[in-house]
C-alpha cells in the first residue's frame, strides 16, 4: 500500500512483531493490540484495511467499532476474511475428515494405519482447516457482513464472497492462474505455521506427520477452492 500510494501515510498494526526489510519512508509498523492502539487514531484514517483479523479477536463487534472510529467521516473500511470450508472442482462442499467424529479413540491416534482407515475418503486438508478454525475462531465471531451491518456508523458499499483455486487456475475465476500459484504457497505455509498449534491442542507428533503428508498431497494434486469474504463500507 505504502509503495503504491507514496503520498499516503501508511500504518500497519499487528499483535505479532513483524520485520520489513525494504519498508518505504511513508510506512511505519506498530507492534501492539488493536484495543489499545486503534483509539490513538480516532478520526484520522481515510482508509482502514483489516484482513483476516476479525475472527481472532475476543470481541469482533468491538473491533469493528474501533475500526470505524479510526476513520474520518466518509472514510472507507476494507475488510477481508478467510473461511475454513473447502470446495471441490465442481464447487461442491468437501467433507472434512474429523477423527473426533469417527469413533477413533485417543489412544490409537498415534497409529497412522488406524487414522488412514478412518478417513474413508474424506478430506484431510478440509479436516485440518475445520479443526484449526474451530480452535482459533472467536466464539463471538459472525460473518463480517453481519458485524458491519450491526455497526450504526457504517454503510456497506460492496460485499461479496469469492473462491480462490489452490494450485490450479480454477474454472471461470478472474486471475485464477495467479491465485492458484499464491494459494498453494499460502496453504503450505499455513500447514507449517499451524503444526505447533495442533501439537498444543493434543495432536501427537505421529498424527501431525500423517495428517501433514495427506494435507500436502491433497493441496498439491487436488482441485480445491478456498472461500473468502470481502467487504467495503463507508463511514
Ligand atoms: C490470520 S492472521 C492475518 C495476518 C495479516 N493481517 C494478513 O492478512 O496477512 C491474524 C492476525 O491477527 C493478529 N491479531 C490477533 N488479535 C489481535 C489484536 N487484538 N490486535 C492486533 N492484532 C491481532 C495476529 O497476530 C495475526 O497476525
Amino acid at each position: 500500500m505504502a509503495k503504491a500510494f507514496p503520498h499516503a501515510q501508511v500504518v500497519g498494526l499487528d499483535l505479532n512483531a513483524q520485520k520489513f526489510s525494504d519498508a518505504p519512508k511513508n510506512f511505519r509498523f506498530i507492534h501492539g493490540d488493536s484495543d489499545q492502539t486503534l483509539p490513538k487514531f480516532n478520526g484520522q484514517a481515510s482508509i482502514v484495511h483489516c484482513r483476516c483479523v476479525a475472527q481472532h479477536v475476543t470481541d469482533p463487534q468491538a473491533l469493528i467499532l474501533l475500526l470505524s472510529q479510526a476513520l474520518v467521516p466518509g472514510g472507507l473500511l476494507l475488510l477481508a476474511d478467510g473461511d475454513w470450508i473447502v470446495y471441490d472442482q465442481h464447487k461442491k462442499l468437501v467433507e472434512p475428515f474429523q477423527w473426533w467424529d469417527c469413533g477413533t479413540t485417543s489412544s490409537s491416534l498415534a497409529e497412522p494405519a488406524v487414522l488412514e482407515e478412518d478417513a474413508h475418503g474424506r478430506s484431510w486438508y478440509a479436516g485440518w482447516l475445520n479443526f484449526l478454525g474451530n480452535l482459533t475462531r472467536s466464539k463471538n465471531y459472525r460473518p463480517i457482513e453481519e458485524l458491519v451491518q450491526s455497526a450504526d456508523a457504517l454503510t456497506v458499499l460492496d460485499s461479496r464472497r469469492y473462491l480462490s483455486p489452490i494450485n490450479w487456475p480454477g474454472e471461470g475465476i478472474e486471475n485464477g492462474e495467479d491465485l492458484g500459484k499464491l494459494l498453494i504457497i499460502n496453504q503450505r505455509n499455513f500447514l507449517l505455521g499451524s503444526k505447533e498449534i495442533a501439537s498444543q491442542a493434543g495432536f501427537s507428533r505421529e498424527m501431525i506427520e500423517v495428517w501433514g503428508r495427506h494435507y500436502e498431497a491433497e493441496v498439491d494434486s487436488g482441485h480445491f477452492y478456498n472461500l473468502w469474504h470481502y467487504l467495503t463500507a463507508q463511514k
